[in-house]
């Protein structure tokens, strides 16, 4: 009898206490995330809560160190893991382990016009930033490409809203399934960085809705992103990190947004605001996001002790702080605290890989006279290379997305391991200063000097490859200013001009995230749009001049013969870049290739084109039926062949125009794309399907889409210029 209650007292004592010793359901990581963030909720005082909701560092906030919950840890940017820089300061910390791979630009993935890339490059970039221990990985970046001259295009995804969309979705769930949260950036209105940090956009609902909403629509519902950053500028008088309209209404009700709202560097201006209108979490107060330091300690923030001191006093209602704190908790456990986080890589065979082939299949051809493309090694003894972008370093500068790199091969890297530095001779051409915020330093080198040194390279040669663009300079593709002017810098149209009288079998290879305008353009036989293409750049480059990948890319924005063209550029300063104080965009939702073929003004090169070293044709295109309901699906089919000698791929591209409408609609509006490769003499069967929902537009007086009856052309081509088929459904 003795020993049964022996142990049953054993017993009751252990159970006592494993209950006790039991722990909180927060940290119980089987348990559903709402449940554990209610309860961590619960737990914490309101000190605790607010901590939350501030930077205690330059890239970092706090967590609840008492409760065993992490800080966040944010880290640039979209194109690879920033290295690490000193508590409160903008420069490297000088490490030793956080050299990473360099992806190309969101441009370059844009111009690939393909989501399967997307999906690859957000898996890779996120394995990198969960290896460095990163919550969140402060990119990918989605502002419409509205003028030529905006400093950031090149972090971007171009002017088509729905190429913008299908391809930041794979790049975020790609990002997510490490771990790590992605940052969609940079809500919204942000398509200039000149007076970026207070200039007040305003536009028609309509163009809002149809063209600068939805890639962020699509990253938050259909890519479930699990934090926005808002952007500096101002939107109808209010910034955007504490935008009623944007951020309550629209973000956090209408799409139903359940994740954090990261301010940008420096984008929080006001306590009341930020406390009511959706902000989140506040980062880099006091400074410009950039440079400047901020003279006041984090806990002057205005979601710090302001915050603090108005909840304690009745001022701001409690409900508003576990908002927040909710959020943040939520992405807390989505990611540092979540079950089964995998580990990630950083700098692994299978990155430098992602980011070749992504380089590869962006490169655009956009000429090729003559076949001049591609030049397999062995043909040419005496190749020239001229330009500093050729051998300059363009994965750093340009501003937050700026890396330190484990290694970068450069374009006359690439070309001299694939034609031997026998057949190599190398001048520099034209030069520009080094890569500063904030400030232009021009080259001290006699820039007719250099012309003369490459010319005489130039008529030595065989062929000339000239490699020039834009860089990472301040008022180039740099963040914190606009480009001056939409030609190429640095004195490189002369140069161009002197090398093709040298020589006439000269390529202009350019390396940008913008249009330029080209003077040369009737002169040059062959021309290629290449991106900054990152730690794989010279590789992935000289496979395609060689001819070893077939270029499939497409320009993901379009090029107009002059600025004065450009939609932005033609109702004078109100438009672009605003009076300095406001701004309107006059065009309204004519953006980029809207503009020009609504317009009928021809560009140097539209969206969506691209050559290739095959040729392809594009069969009878057929839907299922011609009349639909509004709540159909069109089933589209069509063929393509490839009609040459090379295996490549071909983009076709879906267009519609509703031409009887109550609104005046663009005469096509991207709504499909399939990148279909094949090899020669093959065909394949292309189905796509079109929900009839998507051909509506945003009727400002209903203040909703709506998709009036009527007949819609459906045209398929190859750019937005080469429209090869039209079929006519009707909606009832
Ligand atoms: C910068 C940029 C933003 C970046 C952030 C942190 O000013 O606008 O894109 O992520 O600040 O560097």
């Amino acid at each position: 009898m003795k020993s049964i209650l022996l142990t049953i007292t054993v017993i009751c004592t252990s159970l006592l206490a494993r209950a006790q010793q039991k722990q909180p359901v927060y940290l119980d990581l089987s348990q559903p995330i709402e449940r554990r963030v209610e309860n961590a909720l619960s737990l914490m005082t309101t000190e605790e809560k607010v901590s939350l909701c501030y930077a205690q560092s330059k890239f970092s906030s706090k967590g609840v160190p008492r409760l065993g919950i992490p800080e966040v840890w944010t880290d640039d940017g979209p194109h690879g893991i920033r290295e690490e820089v000193l508590w409160d300061e903008w420069g490297g910390a000088g490490w030793t382990n956080d050299s990473c791979t360099a992806f190309p630009a969101l441009t370059c993935l844009a111009a690939s016009f393909n989501p399967k890339l997307s999906l690859l490059y957000g898996q890779s970039i996120g394995e990198e930033a969960r290896y460095r221990n990163k919550t969140v990985l402060l990119g990918p970046g989605v502002n419409i490409y509205r003028t030529p001259l905006n400093g950031r295009n090149f972090e971007y995804m171009g002017e088509d809203p729905y190429l913008s969309s299908r391809m930041v979705i794979p790049y975020i769930q790609g990002v997510q399934s490490n771990g790590v949260a992605a940052c969609v950036k940079h809500f919204a209105l942000n398509n200039q960085e000149e007076w970026r940090g207070h200039i007040n956009v305003d536009l028609s609902d309509r163009a809002l809705n149809e063209i600068y909403l939805p890639a962020f629509k699509a990253a938050v519902q259909e890519a479930k992103a699990w934090s926005i950053m808002g952007s500096y500028n101002q939107f109808r008088g209010q910034h955007c990190c504490h935008n009623d309209l944007l951020l309550n209404k629209i973000l956090k009700k209408d799409w139903a947004f359940d994740g954090v709202v990261i301010s940008d560097w420096g984008g929080v201006h006001n306590t009341d605001e930020a406390v009511n209108n959706g902000l989140d979490l506040e980062m880099g107060t006091y400074t410009d996001g950039l440079t400047t330091k901020g003279k006041f300690p984090y806990s002057s923030y205005y979601l710090a002790n302001p915050f603090l001191k108005g909840i304690k006093e009745g001022k701001y209602d409690i409900t508003l702080l576990d908002d927040k704190a909710r959020r943040i908790l939520r992405l807390i456990f989505r990611t540092t605290m979540s079950q089964n986080r995998p580990f990630g890589r950083f700098v692994s065979p299978e990155h430098s890989e992602a980011a070749r082939k992504i380089a590869q299949e962006g490169i655009v051809l956009l000429k090729n006279e003559n076949k001049f493309f591609p030049v397999p090694s062995g043909k040419f003894k005496k190749i020239a290379v001229i330009g500093e972008n050729a051998d300059r370093s363009l994965v750093i500068g340009g501003g937050s997305s700026s890396l330190k790199v484990a290694y970068e091969k450069s374009p006359l890297d690439g070309l001299i391991a694939k034609y031997g530095k026998d057949h190599i001779t190398y001048s520099l051409g034209y030069a520009s200063g080094p890569a500063l915020y904030g400030r232009e330093e021009p080259s001290k080198l006699n820039a007719d000097s250099l012309i003369n040194a490459a010319v005489e390279v130039a008529k030595q040669a065989d062929i000339v490859f000239f490699i020039g663009g834009l860089n990472k300079n301040h008022f180039q593709d740099c963040e914190g200013g606009d480009r001056k002017s939409f030609s190429l810098p640095f004195g490189q149209d002369k140069l161009i001009d002197a090398l093709f009288k040298a020589n006439k079998n000269t390529a202009v290879v350019l390396l940008s995230g913008n249009a330029v305008s080209m003077p040369w353009i009737n002169k040059v036989p062959a021309i290629m749009q290449g991106w900054y293409l990152g730690s794989e750049a010279g590789n992935a480059l000289a496979d395609v001049i060689s001819g070893e990948v077939n270029p499939s890319g497409k320009l993901p924005f379009s090029f107009p013969k002059k600025l004065e063209d450009n939609a932005a550029h033609f109702y004078g300063k109100i438009s672009y870049p605003g009076d300095s104080i406001n701004q309107f965009y006059k065009e309204d939702i004519l953006v980029g290739y809207r503009w020009f073929d609504t317009k009928k003004i021809s560009p140097q090169f539209s969206f969506g084109y691209g050559l290739s070293y095959t040729s392809f044709d594009l069969g009878p295109l057929s839907s299922d039926k011609k009349l639909y309901s509004k709540s159909d699906t069109v089933r589209i089919s069509f063929t393509v062949k490839n009609t040459g000698a090379k295996y490549g791929a071909e983009v076709v591209q879906l267009y519609v125009h509703d031409p009887v409408c109550t609104v005046t609609r663009p005469v096509k509006e991207l709504k499909a794309f399939e990148k279909v490769f094949l090899k020669p003499g093959e065909t394949k069967t292309v189905e796509v399907r079109l929900k009839v929902a998507d051909l509506a537009f945003y009727d400002e007086t209903k203040k909703n889409w709506n998709v009036e009856a009527g007949d819609f052309i459906l045209q398929l081509g190859n750019s937005s210029s080469h429209i090869s088929q039209k079929l006519k459904i009707t909606v009832r």
